[in-house]
Formats: C-alpha cells, sequence, structure tokens
C-alpha cells in the first residue's frame, strides 16, 4: 500500500526545518547537475527542466532525459555516454550530481529489459558515476497519474512503479549512494490532491504519465526539494519558492 501521506509531508518538513542556512556550501565547488532518465524527466512532458531552472548560477545542469528510453536503449543510444563525457569535463571544477531515473520504459514487456537487468544498470549507473569522481542521485520514478473510475477512487492512484521504486532504492543501497524518492513522493502527492488537480498536470488532456508546462515546474519542485533534503548544503543553490514548497508538501494543489 502507500505510504500515508502524513508520514512523508512529516518527515519532508522536518527535514526542511532542520536544514543548514543557506550559505552553506557542498565541498568548495559550483554543482552541476547531469539528468540521465526517460521521458519522465526529459524537456517537454518531465520534470528534468523545471528542476533544472531555479539553479542559481554559477549553478548549471543539462537535462539529458531521453523519450522513451529504458535503462538498456540509453546506453546503446549513446546517451550515456553523453552523461560519462559530462562527468570526465567538469569533474574536476564542478561538484557534479546525476540523476538517475528509469523505469517508466524499462518496466514494459515489448522493451525486452528484464527486471534483473534494469536493476543491474542502475547499480552500474551510479557506480560509474562515482568512478568519475560525481555523486549519484538514484531517482525513483515519477508516479503516472492513472487513477480509476469511480467517485470514490479520486484520491486511490495505480502504484504502478512499485518495483521500479525499490529497485531505485536496492541500487542507492547497493553502491552507498543516495536515493530521490519521488515516486513515493510524487504519488503520496498526487493521492492528495485527488484526481481534477492532478489531471490538470497531464501534457494534454488523456496523457496521465508525461507533465504539462505547470506539472514541469511543481514536479521539479518536488525534486530540487527533495534533493536539498538529501544535500541540505546545495540548499543555496536553488532559488526558493516557499508558496509552491508550502502546497508539494502539505498536499495542496499547485
Ligand atoms: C540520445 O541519443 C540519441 C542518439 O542516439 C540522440 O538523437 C538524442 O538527442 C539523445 N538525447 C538527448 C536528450 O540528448
Ligand atoms: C523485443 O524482442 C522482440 C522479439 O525478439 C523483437 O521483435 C523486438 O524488436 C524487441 N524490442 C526491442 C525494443 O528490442
Ligand atoms: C485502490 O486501488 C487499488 C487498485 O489499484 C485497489 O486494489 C484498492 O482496493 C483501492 N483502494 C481503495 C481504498 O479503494
Ligand atoms: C558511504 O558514503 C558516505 C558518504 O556519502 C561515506 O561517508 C561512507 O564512508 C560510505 N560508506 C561506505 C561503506 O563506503
Ligand atoms: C495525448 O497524448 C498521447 C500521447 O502521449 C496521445 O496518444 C493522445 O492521442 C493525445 N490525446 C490528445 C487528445 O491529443
Ligand atoms: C511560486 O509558486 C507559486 C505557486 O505555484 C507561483 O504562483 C509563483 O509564480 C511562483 N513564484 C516564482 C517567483 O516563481
Amino acid at each position: 500500500m502507500h505510504k500515508p501521506w502524513s508520514i512523508i509531508a512529516a518527515s519532508a518538513l522536518a527535514a526542511r526545518a532542520a536544514a543548514p542556512p543557506g550559505d552553506e556550501y557542498c565541498g568548495s565547488k559550483t554543482p552541476a547537475f547531469f539528468l540521465a532518465g526517460d521521458s519522465t524527466t526529459a524537456y517537454d512532458g518531465g520534470w528534468g527542466d523545471g528542476f533544472l531552472a531555479p539553479l542559481i548560477s554559477p549553478a548549471w545542469g543539462v537535462n539529458i532525459g531521453q523519450s522513451g528510453a529504458t535503462t538498456v536503449s540509453y546506453i546503446r543510444g549513446g546517451n550515456w555516454s553523453d552523461i560519462t563525457t559530462h562527468l570526465r569535463d567538469n569533474a574536476d571544477e564542478y561538484e557534479c550530481y546525476v540523476t538517475i531515473s528509469f523505469g517508466h520504459n524499462d518496466q514494459k514487456a515489448e522493451n525486452n529489459v528484464t527486471f534483473e537487468t534494469y536493476q543491474t544498470n542502475l547499480i552500474n549507473f551510479a557506480n560509474e558515476v562515482k568512478a568519475l569522481g560525481g555523486t549519484p542521485l538514484l531517482t525513483s520514478s515519477l508516479t503516472r497519474r492513472a487513477i480509476p473510475a469511480g467517485a470514490d477512487q479520486d484520491n486511490n492512484a495505480t502504484d504502478s512503479l512499485h518495483d521500479q521504486r525499490l529497485a531505485a532504492i536496492a541500487a542507492a543501497a547497493a553502491t552507498n549512494s543516495t536515493v530521490i524518492d519521488l515516486n513515493a513522493a510524487s504519488l503520496a502527492y498526487v493521492d492528495a490532491i485527488g484526481k481534477t488537480a492532478a489531471w490538470a498536470y497531464n501534457w494534454n488532456g488523456t496523457d496521465t504519465t508525461h507533465l504539462n508546462p505547470r506539472g514541469t515546474v511543481v514536479f521539479g519542485r518536488m525534486v530540487a526539494d527533495l534533493v536539498v533534503r538529501a544535500e541540505p548544503c546545495l540548499g543555496r543553490w536553488f532559488t526558493p519558492n516557499e508558496t509552491l514548497s508550502y502546497a508539494i508538501w502539505n498536499g495542496l494543489a499547485a
């Protein structure tokens, strides 16, 4: 079953309250973020650009989310080498973070990716980032906003990426790296705000997987808040929006 909303909200608020003041640095280098993922991270439909938008220069990032990607096609198509090239080129000068968020396509039978391969690829991605001097952020999949018909189901979004969330958590544990539990947070949020509000973020009227520009802002902020919760010293590098964060972590439509 879903993690109760109150637990997630309470821990989020506690983490925010405990965060150090805004002038803490992560090491001496400016952060750079490279986003590895599928369409739910990518430009036009994913959270990635909404995550990068509040970054304060000279912090910067690149959205390398690729629509349709599985962990296998991402490697085969050369997108993962794009990530490692960015790490090689920048790890000396910048504190490099790589968000790793896959699952929506890996889980489709027609893509021929076994769960074991998916799990192994997440672990390999995290280890490669570390070997190149970066910090992996294993980001569990953005929830789909598939909600069953029936008035009593409006706050019961389908937990369709449950196992993929567990794989991201397991990969973080296996590699001693940070998990950004976007799946739990986004599912809890969608359940809190309900179907009408959740579907206001649909990429189009019927696409309950991808995000329109407003959804990109909201879920990008959710990821930014989760990243800062995990690495509080990064807080100074994101322009805050307390109104939006308050809505997100209190289950209010934004
Ligand atoms: C992923 O790689 C393909 C080439 O295989 C390229 O066409 C595409 O632009 C890449 N995606 C991103 C987001 O860079
Ligand atoms: C999956 O395997 C089937 C059968 O071998 C093949 O036709 C299909 O092209 C494969 N799909 C991908 C995405 O590799
Ligand atoms: C929520 O939906 C699931 C199926 O996704 C169903 O098994 C469960 O009974 C529903 N919960 C409620 C409270 O209706
Ligand atoms: C795990 O990573 C932390 C830093 O994130 C480090 O302090 C710790 O020593 C690491 N533990 C192991 C077993 O590598
Ligand atoms: C919405 O987008 C999906 C693809 O994501 C497409 O299949 C569907 O036809 C679109 N619907 C409308 C009303 O444009
Ligand atoms: C902050 O978020 C609120 C609520 O989503 C939005 O209306 C406002 O424009 C945002 N402020 C800035 C400075 O982006």
